[in-house]
């Protein structure tokens, strides 16, 4: 098992919420196979094990894997993949050993069960706590009662996210653009606060990559969008969402409304002055949006993660010096008064970004 888990580690680079699980197949007594999760939407660890065990011309007997096997047939993602528990009785596998339980309480113990029916010998619990402890992340997801959501941000190695003049196109390399798009098709809705609205005028389309478009959602509170603005000339095409204070200007709101964009009125919060970003986004989750990113300013992000509505960061930093004591930097607002009071990245992971660095981790 301790193998198993240390197999699931290497799932956990990815950028969304990821059951992590290792899994191990067993011939008399000997490891003839190893699978991990790899990325959200892909094949489950046992199923990967097996793939190895296959490859190699073993026959496995047993399986270990840390977490239930899944027993529906509707995988993440509402993807239709095989059940696990199908796959491993296919395989012929005898014995499975357990680490923890499906986290998922929909589905707890019912991949056993499907397994014990059809005869298969189960060892369960074995090192369940430190199986369990590895996904606190995906069980956060689990129970989430808006989107998850993914702070991205590019800065220049002083920290700045802008020139002092507000410009910042670009900061980083194509490579990392190109990743910021791929990100983009993988949520549901892409956000930005009304000043990056106004400065960079972006299209927060999916461009470099092939993909799905999300949702444009602009932080708007007194719907002060330019009707020039990118977002707005092609929210006819594109699918275009302005979130507003709920005493907002009627007839401005109603214009927007002609020219495509859907407004959404949230309740103000008493101090500061600014929309209740708690309630904005449990109002996204309940329109059907389940993951979503960030992409800045700083403005934003502070009031965000006041909210504790920040899940994910992910960090391009490039090889560049701006400087500039007014320079936009990732995270504005007040801040934290002191250096124990600051928000705890955890799960830190980096990577090169062609000339850049991805810097990733999650807030508690
Ligand atoms: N490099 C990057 O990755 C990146 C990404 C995005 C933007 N940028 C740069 O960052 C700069 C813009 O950043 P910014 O921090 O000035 O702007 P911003 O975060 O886009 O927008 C800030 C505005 O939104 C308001 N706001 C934030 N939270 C709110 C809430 N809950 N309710 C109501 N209003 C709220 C703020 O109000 P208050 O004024 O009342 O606080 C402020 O007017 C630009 O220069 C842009 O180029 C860089």
């Amino acid at each position: 098992m301790l193998e198993a888990l240390d197999l699931a580690k290497r799932g956990s680079g990815d950028v969304e919420p990821n059951p992590r699980t290792g899994a191990l197949m067993i011939t008399d007594g000997e490891i003839v196979g190893r699978g991990w999760h790899q990325f959200y939407g892909g094949p489950h660890a046992e199923v990967m094990a097996l793939q190895d065990a296959h490859a190699k011309g073993a026959k496995p007997d047993t399986a270990v894997i840390t977490l239930e096997p899944c027993s529906s047939q509707i995988g993440e993602g509402g993807k239709k993949t095989p059940p696990c528990t199908n796959t491993l009785l296919a395989a012929g596998i005898r014995r499975v050993i357990v680490g923890a339980m499906d986290p998922d309480p929909r589905h707890r113990r019912r991949g056993l069960l499907a397994l014990e029916q059809q005869g298969v010998e189960v060892v369960e619990g074995v090192l369940a706590d430190r199986c369990l402890q590895q996904n606190q992340t995906f069980l956060k997801w689990l129970n989430l009662d808006r989107p998850w959501t993914i702070a991205k941000w590019a800065m220049t190695l002083d920290g700045k996210t802008a020139a002092p003049t507000g410009e910042s196109r670009w900061i980083t390399g194509i490579e990392s653009r190109r990743r910021t798009h791929e990100l983009r098709a993988r949520c549901d809705a892409v956000v930005v606060g009304f000043r990056t609205a106004q400065i960079d005028d972006p299209e927060l389309t999916v461009r470099h990559v092939f993909g799905r478009q999300p949702v444009r959602i602009v932080v708007d509170p007194r719907a002060e969008i330019d009707d020039d603005s990118n977002l707005v000339r092609t929210a006819n095409k594109t699918p275009t969402w302005l979130l507003v204070a709920d005493d907002v200007d009627a007839a401005r709101a109603g214009h927007l409304q002609d020219l495509g964009v859907q407004v959404i009125h949230v309740k103000v919060a008493e101090s500061p002055r600014h929309i209740h970003l708690r309630e904005a986004w449990r109002e996204l989750r309940r329109r059907g949006l389940r993951r979503i990113v960030v992409e800045g300013g700083g403005g934003l992000v502070a009031d965000l993660l006041g909210w504790s509505c920040v899940d994910q960061v992910q960090c391009f930093l490039a090889p560049k010096l701006i400087g500039g004591r007014t320079a936009p930097t990732p995270v504005a607002g007040e801040g934290r008064a002191f250096m124990a009071e600051a928000w705890q990245v955890s799960e830190w992971t980096h990577c090169v970004s062609g000339d850049d660095l991805l810097l990733s981790g999650f807030l508690p």
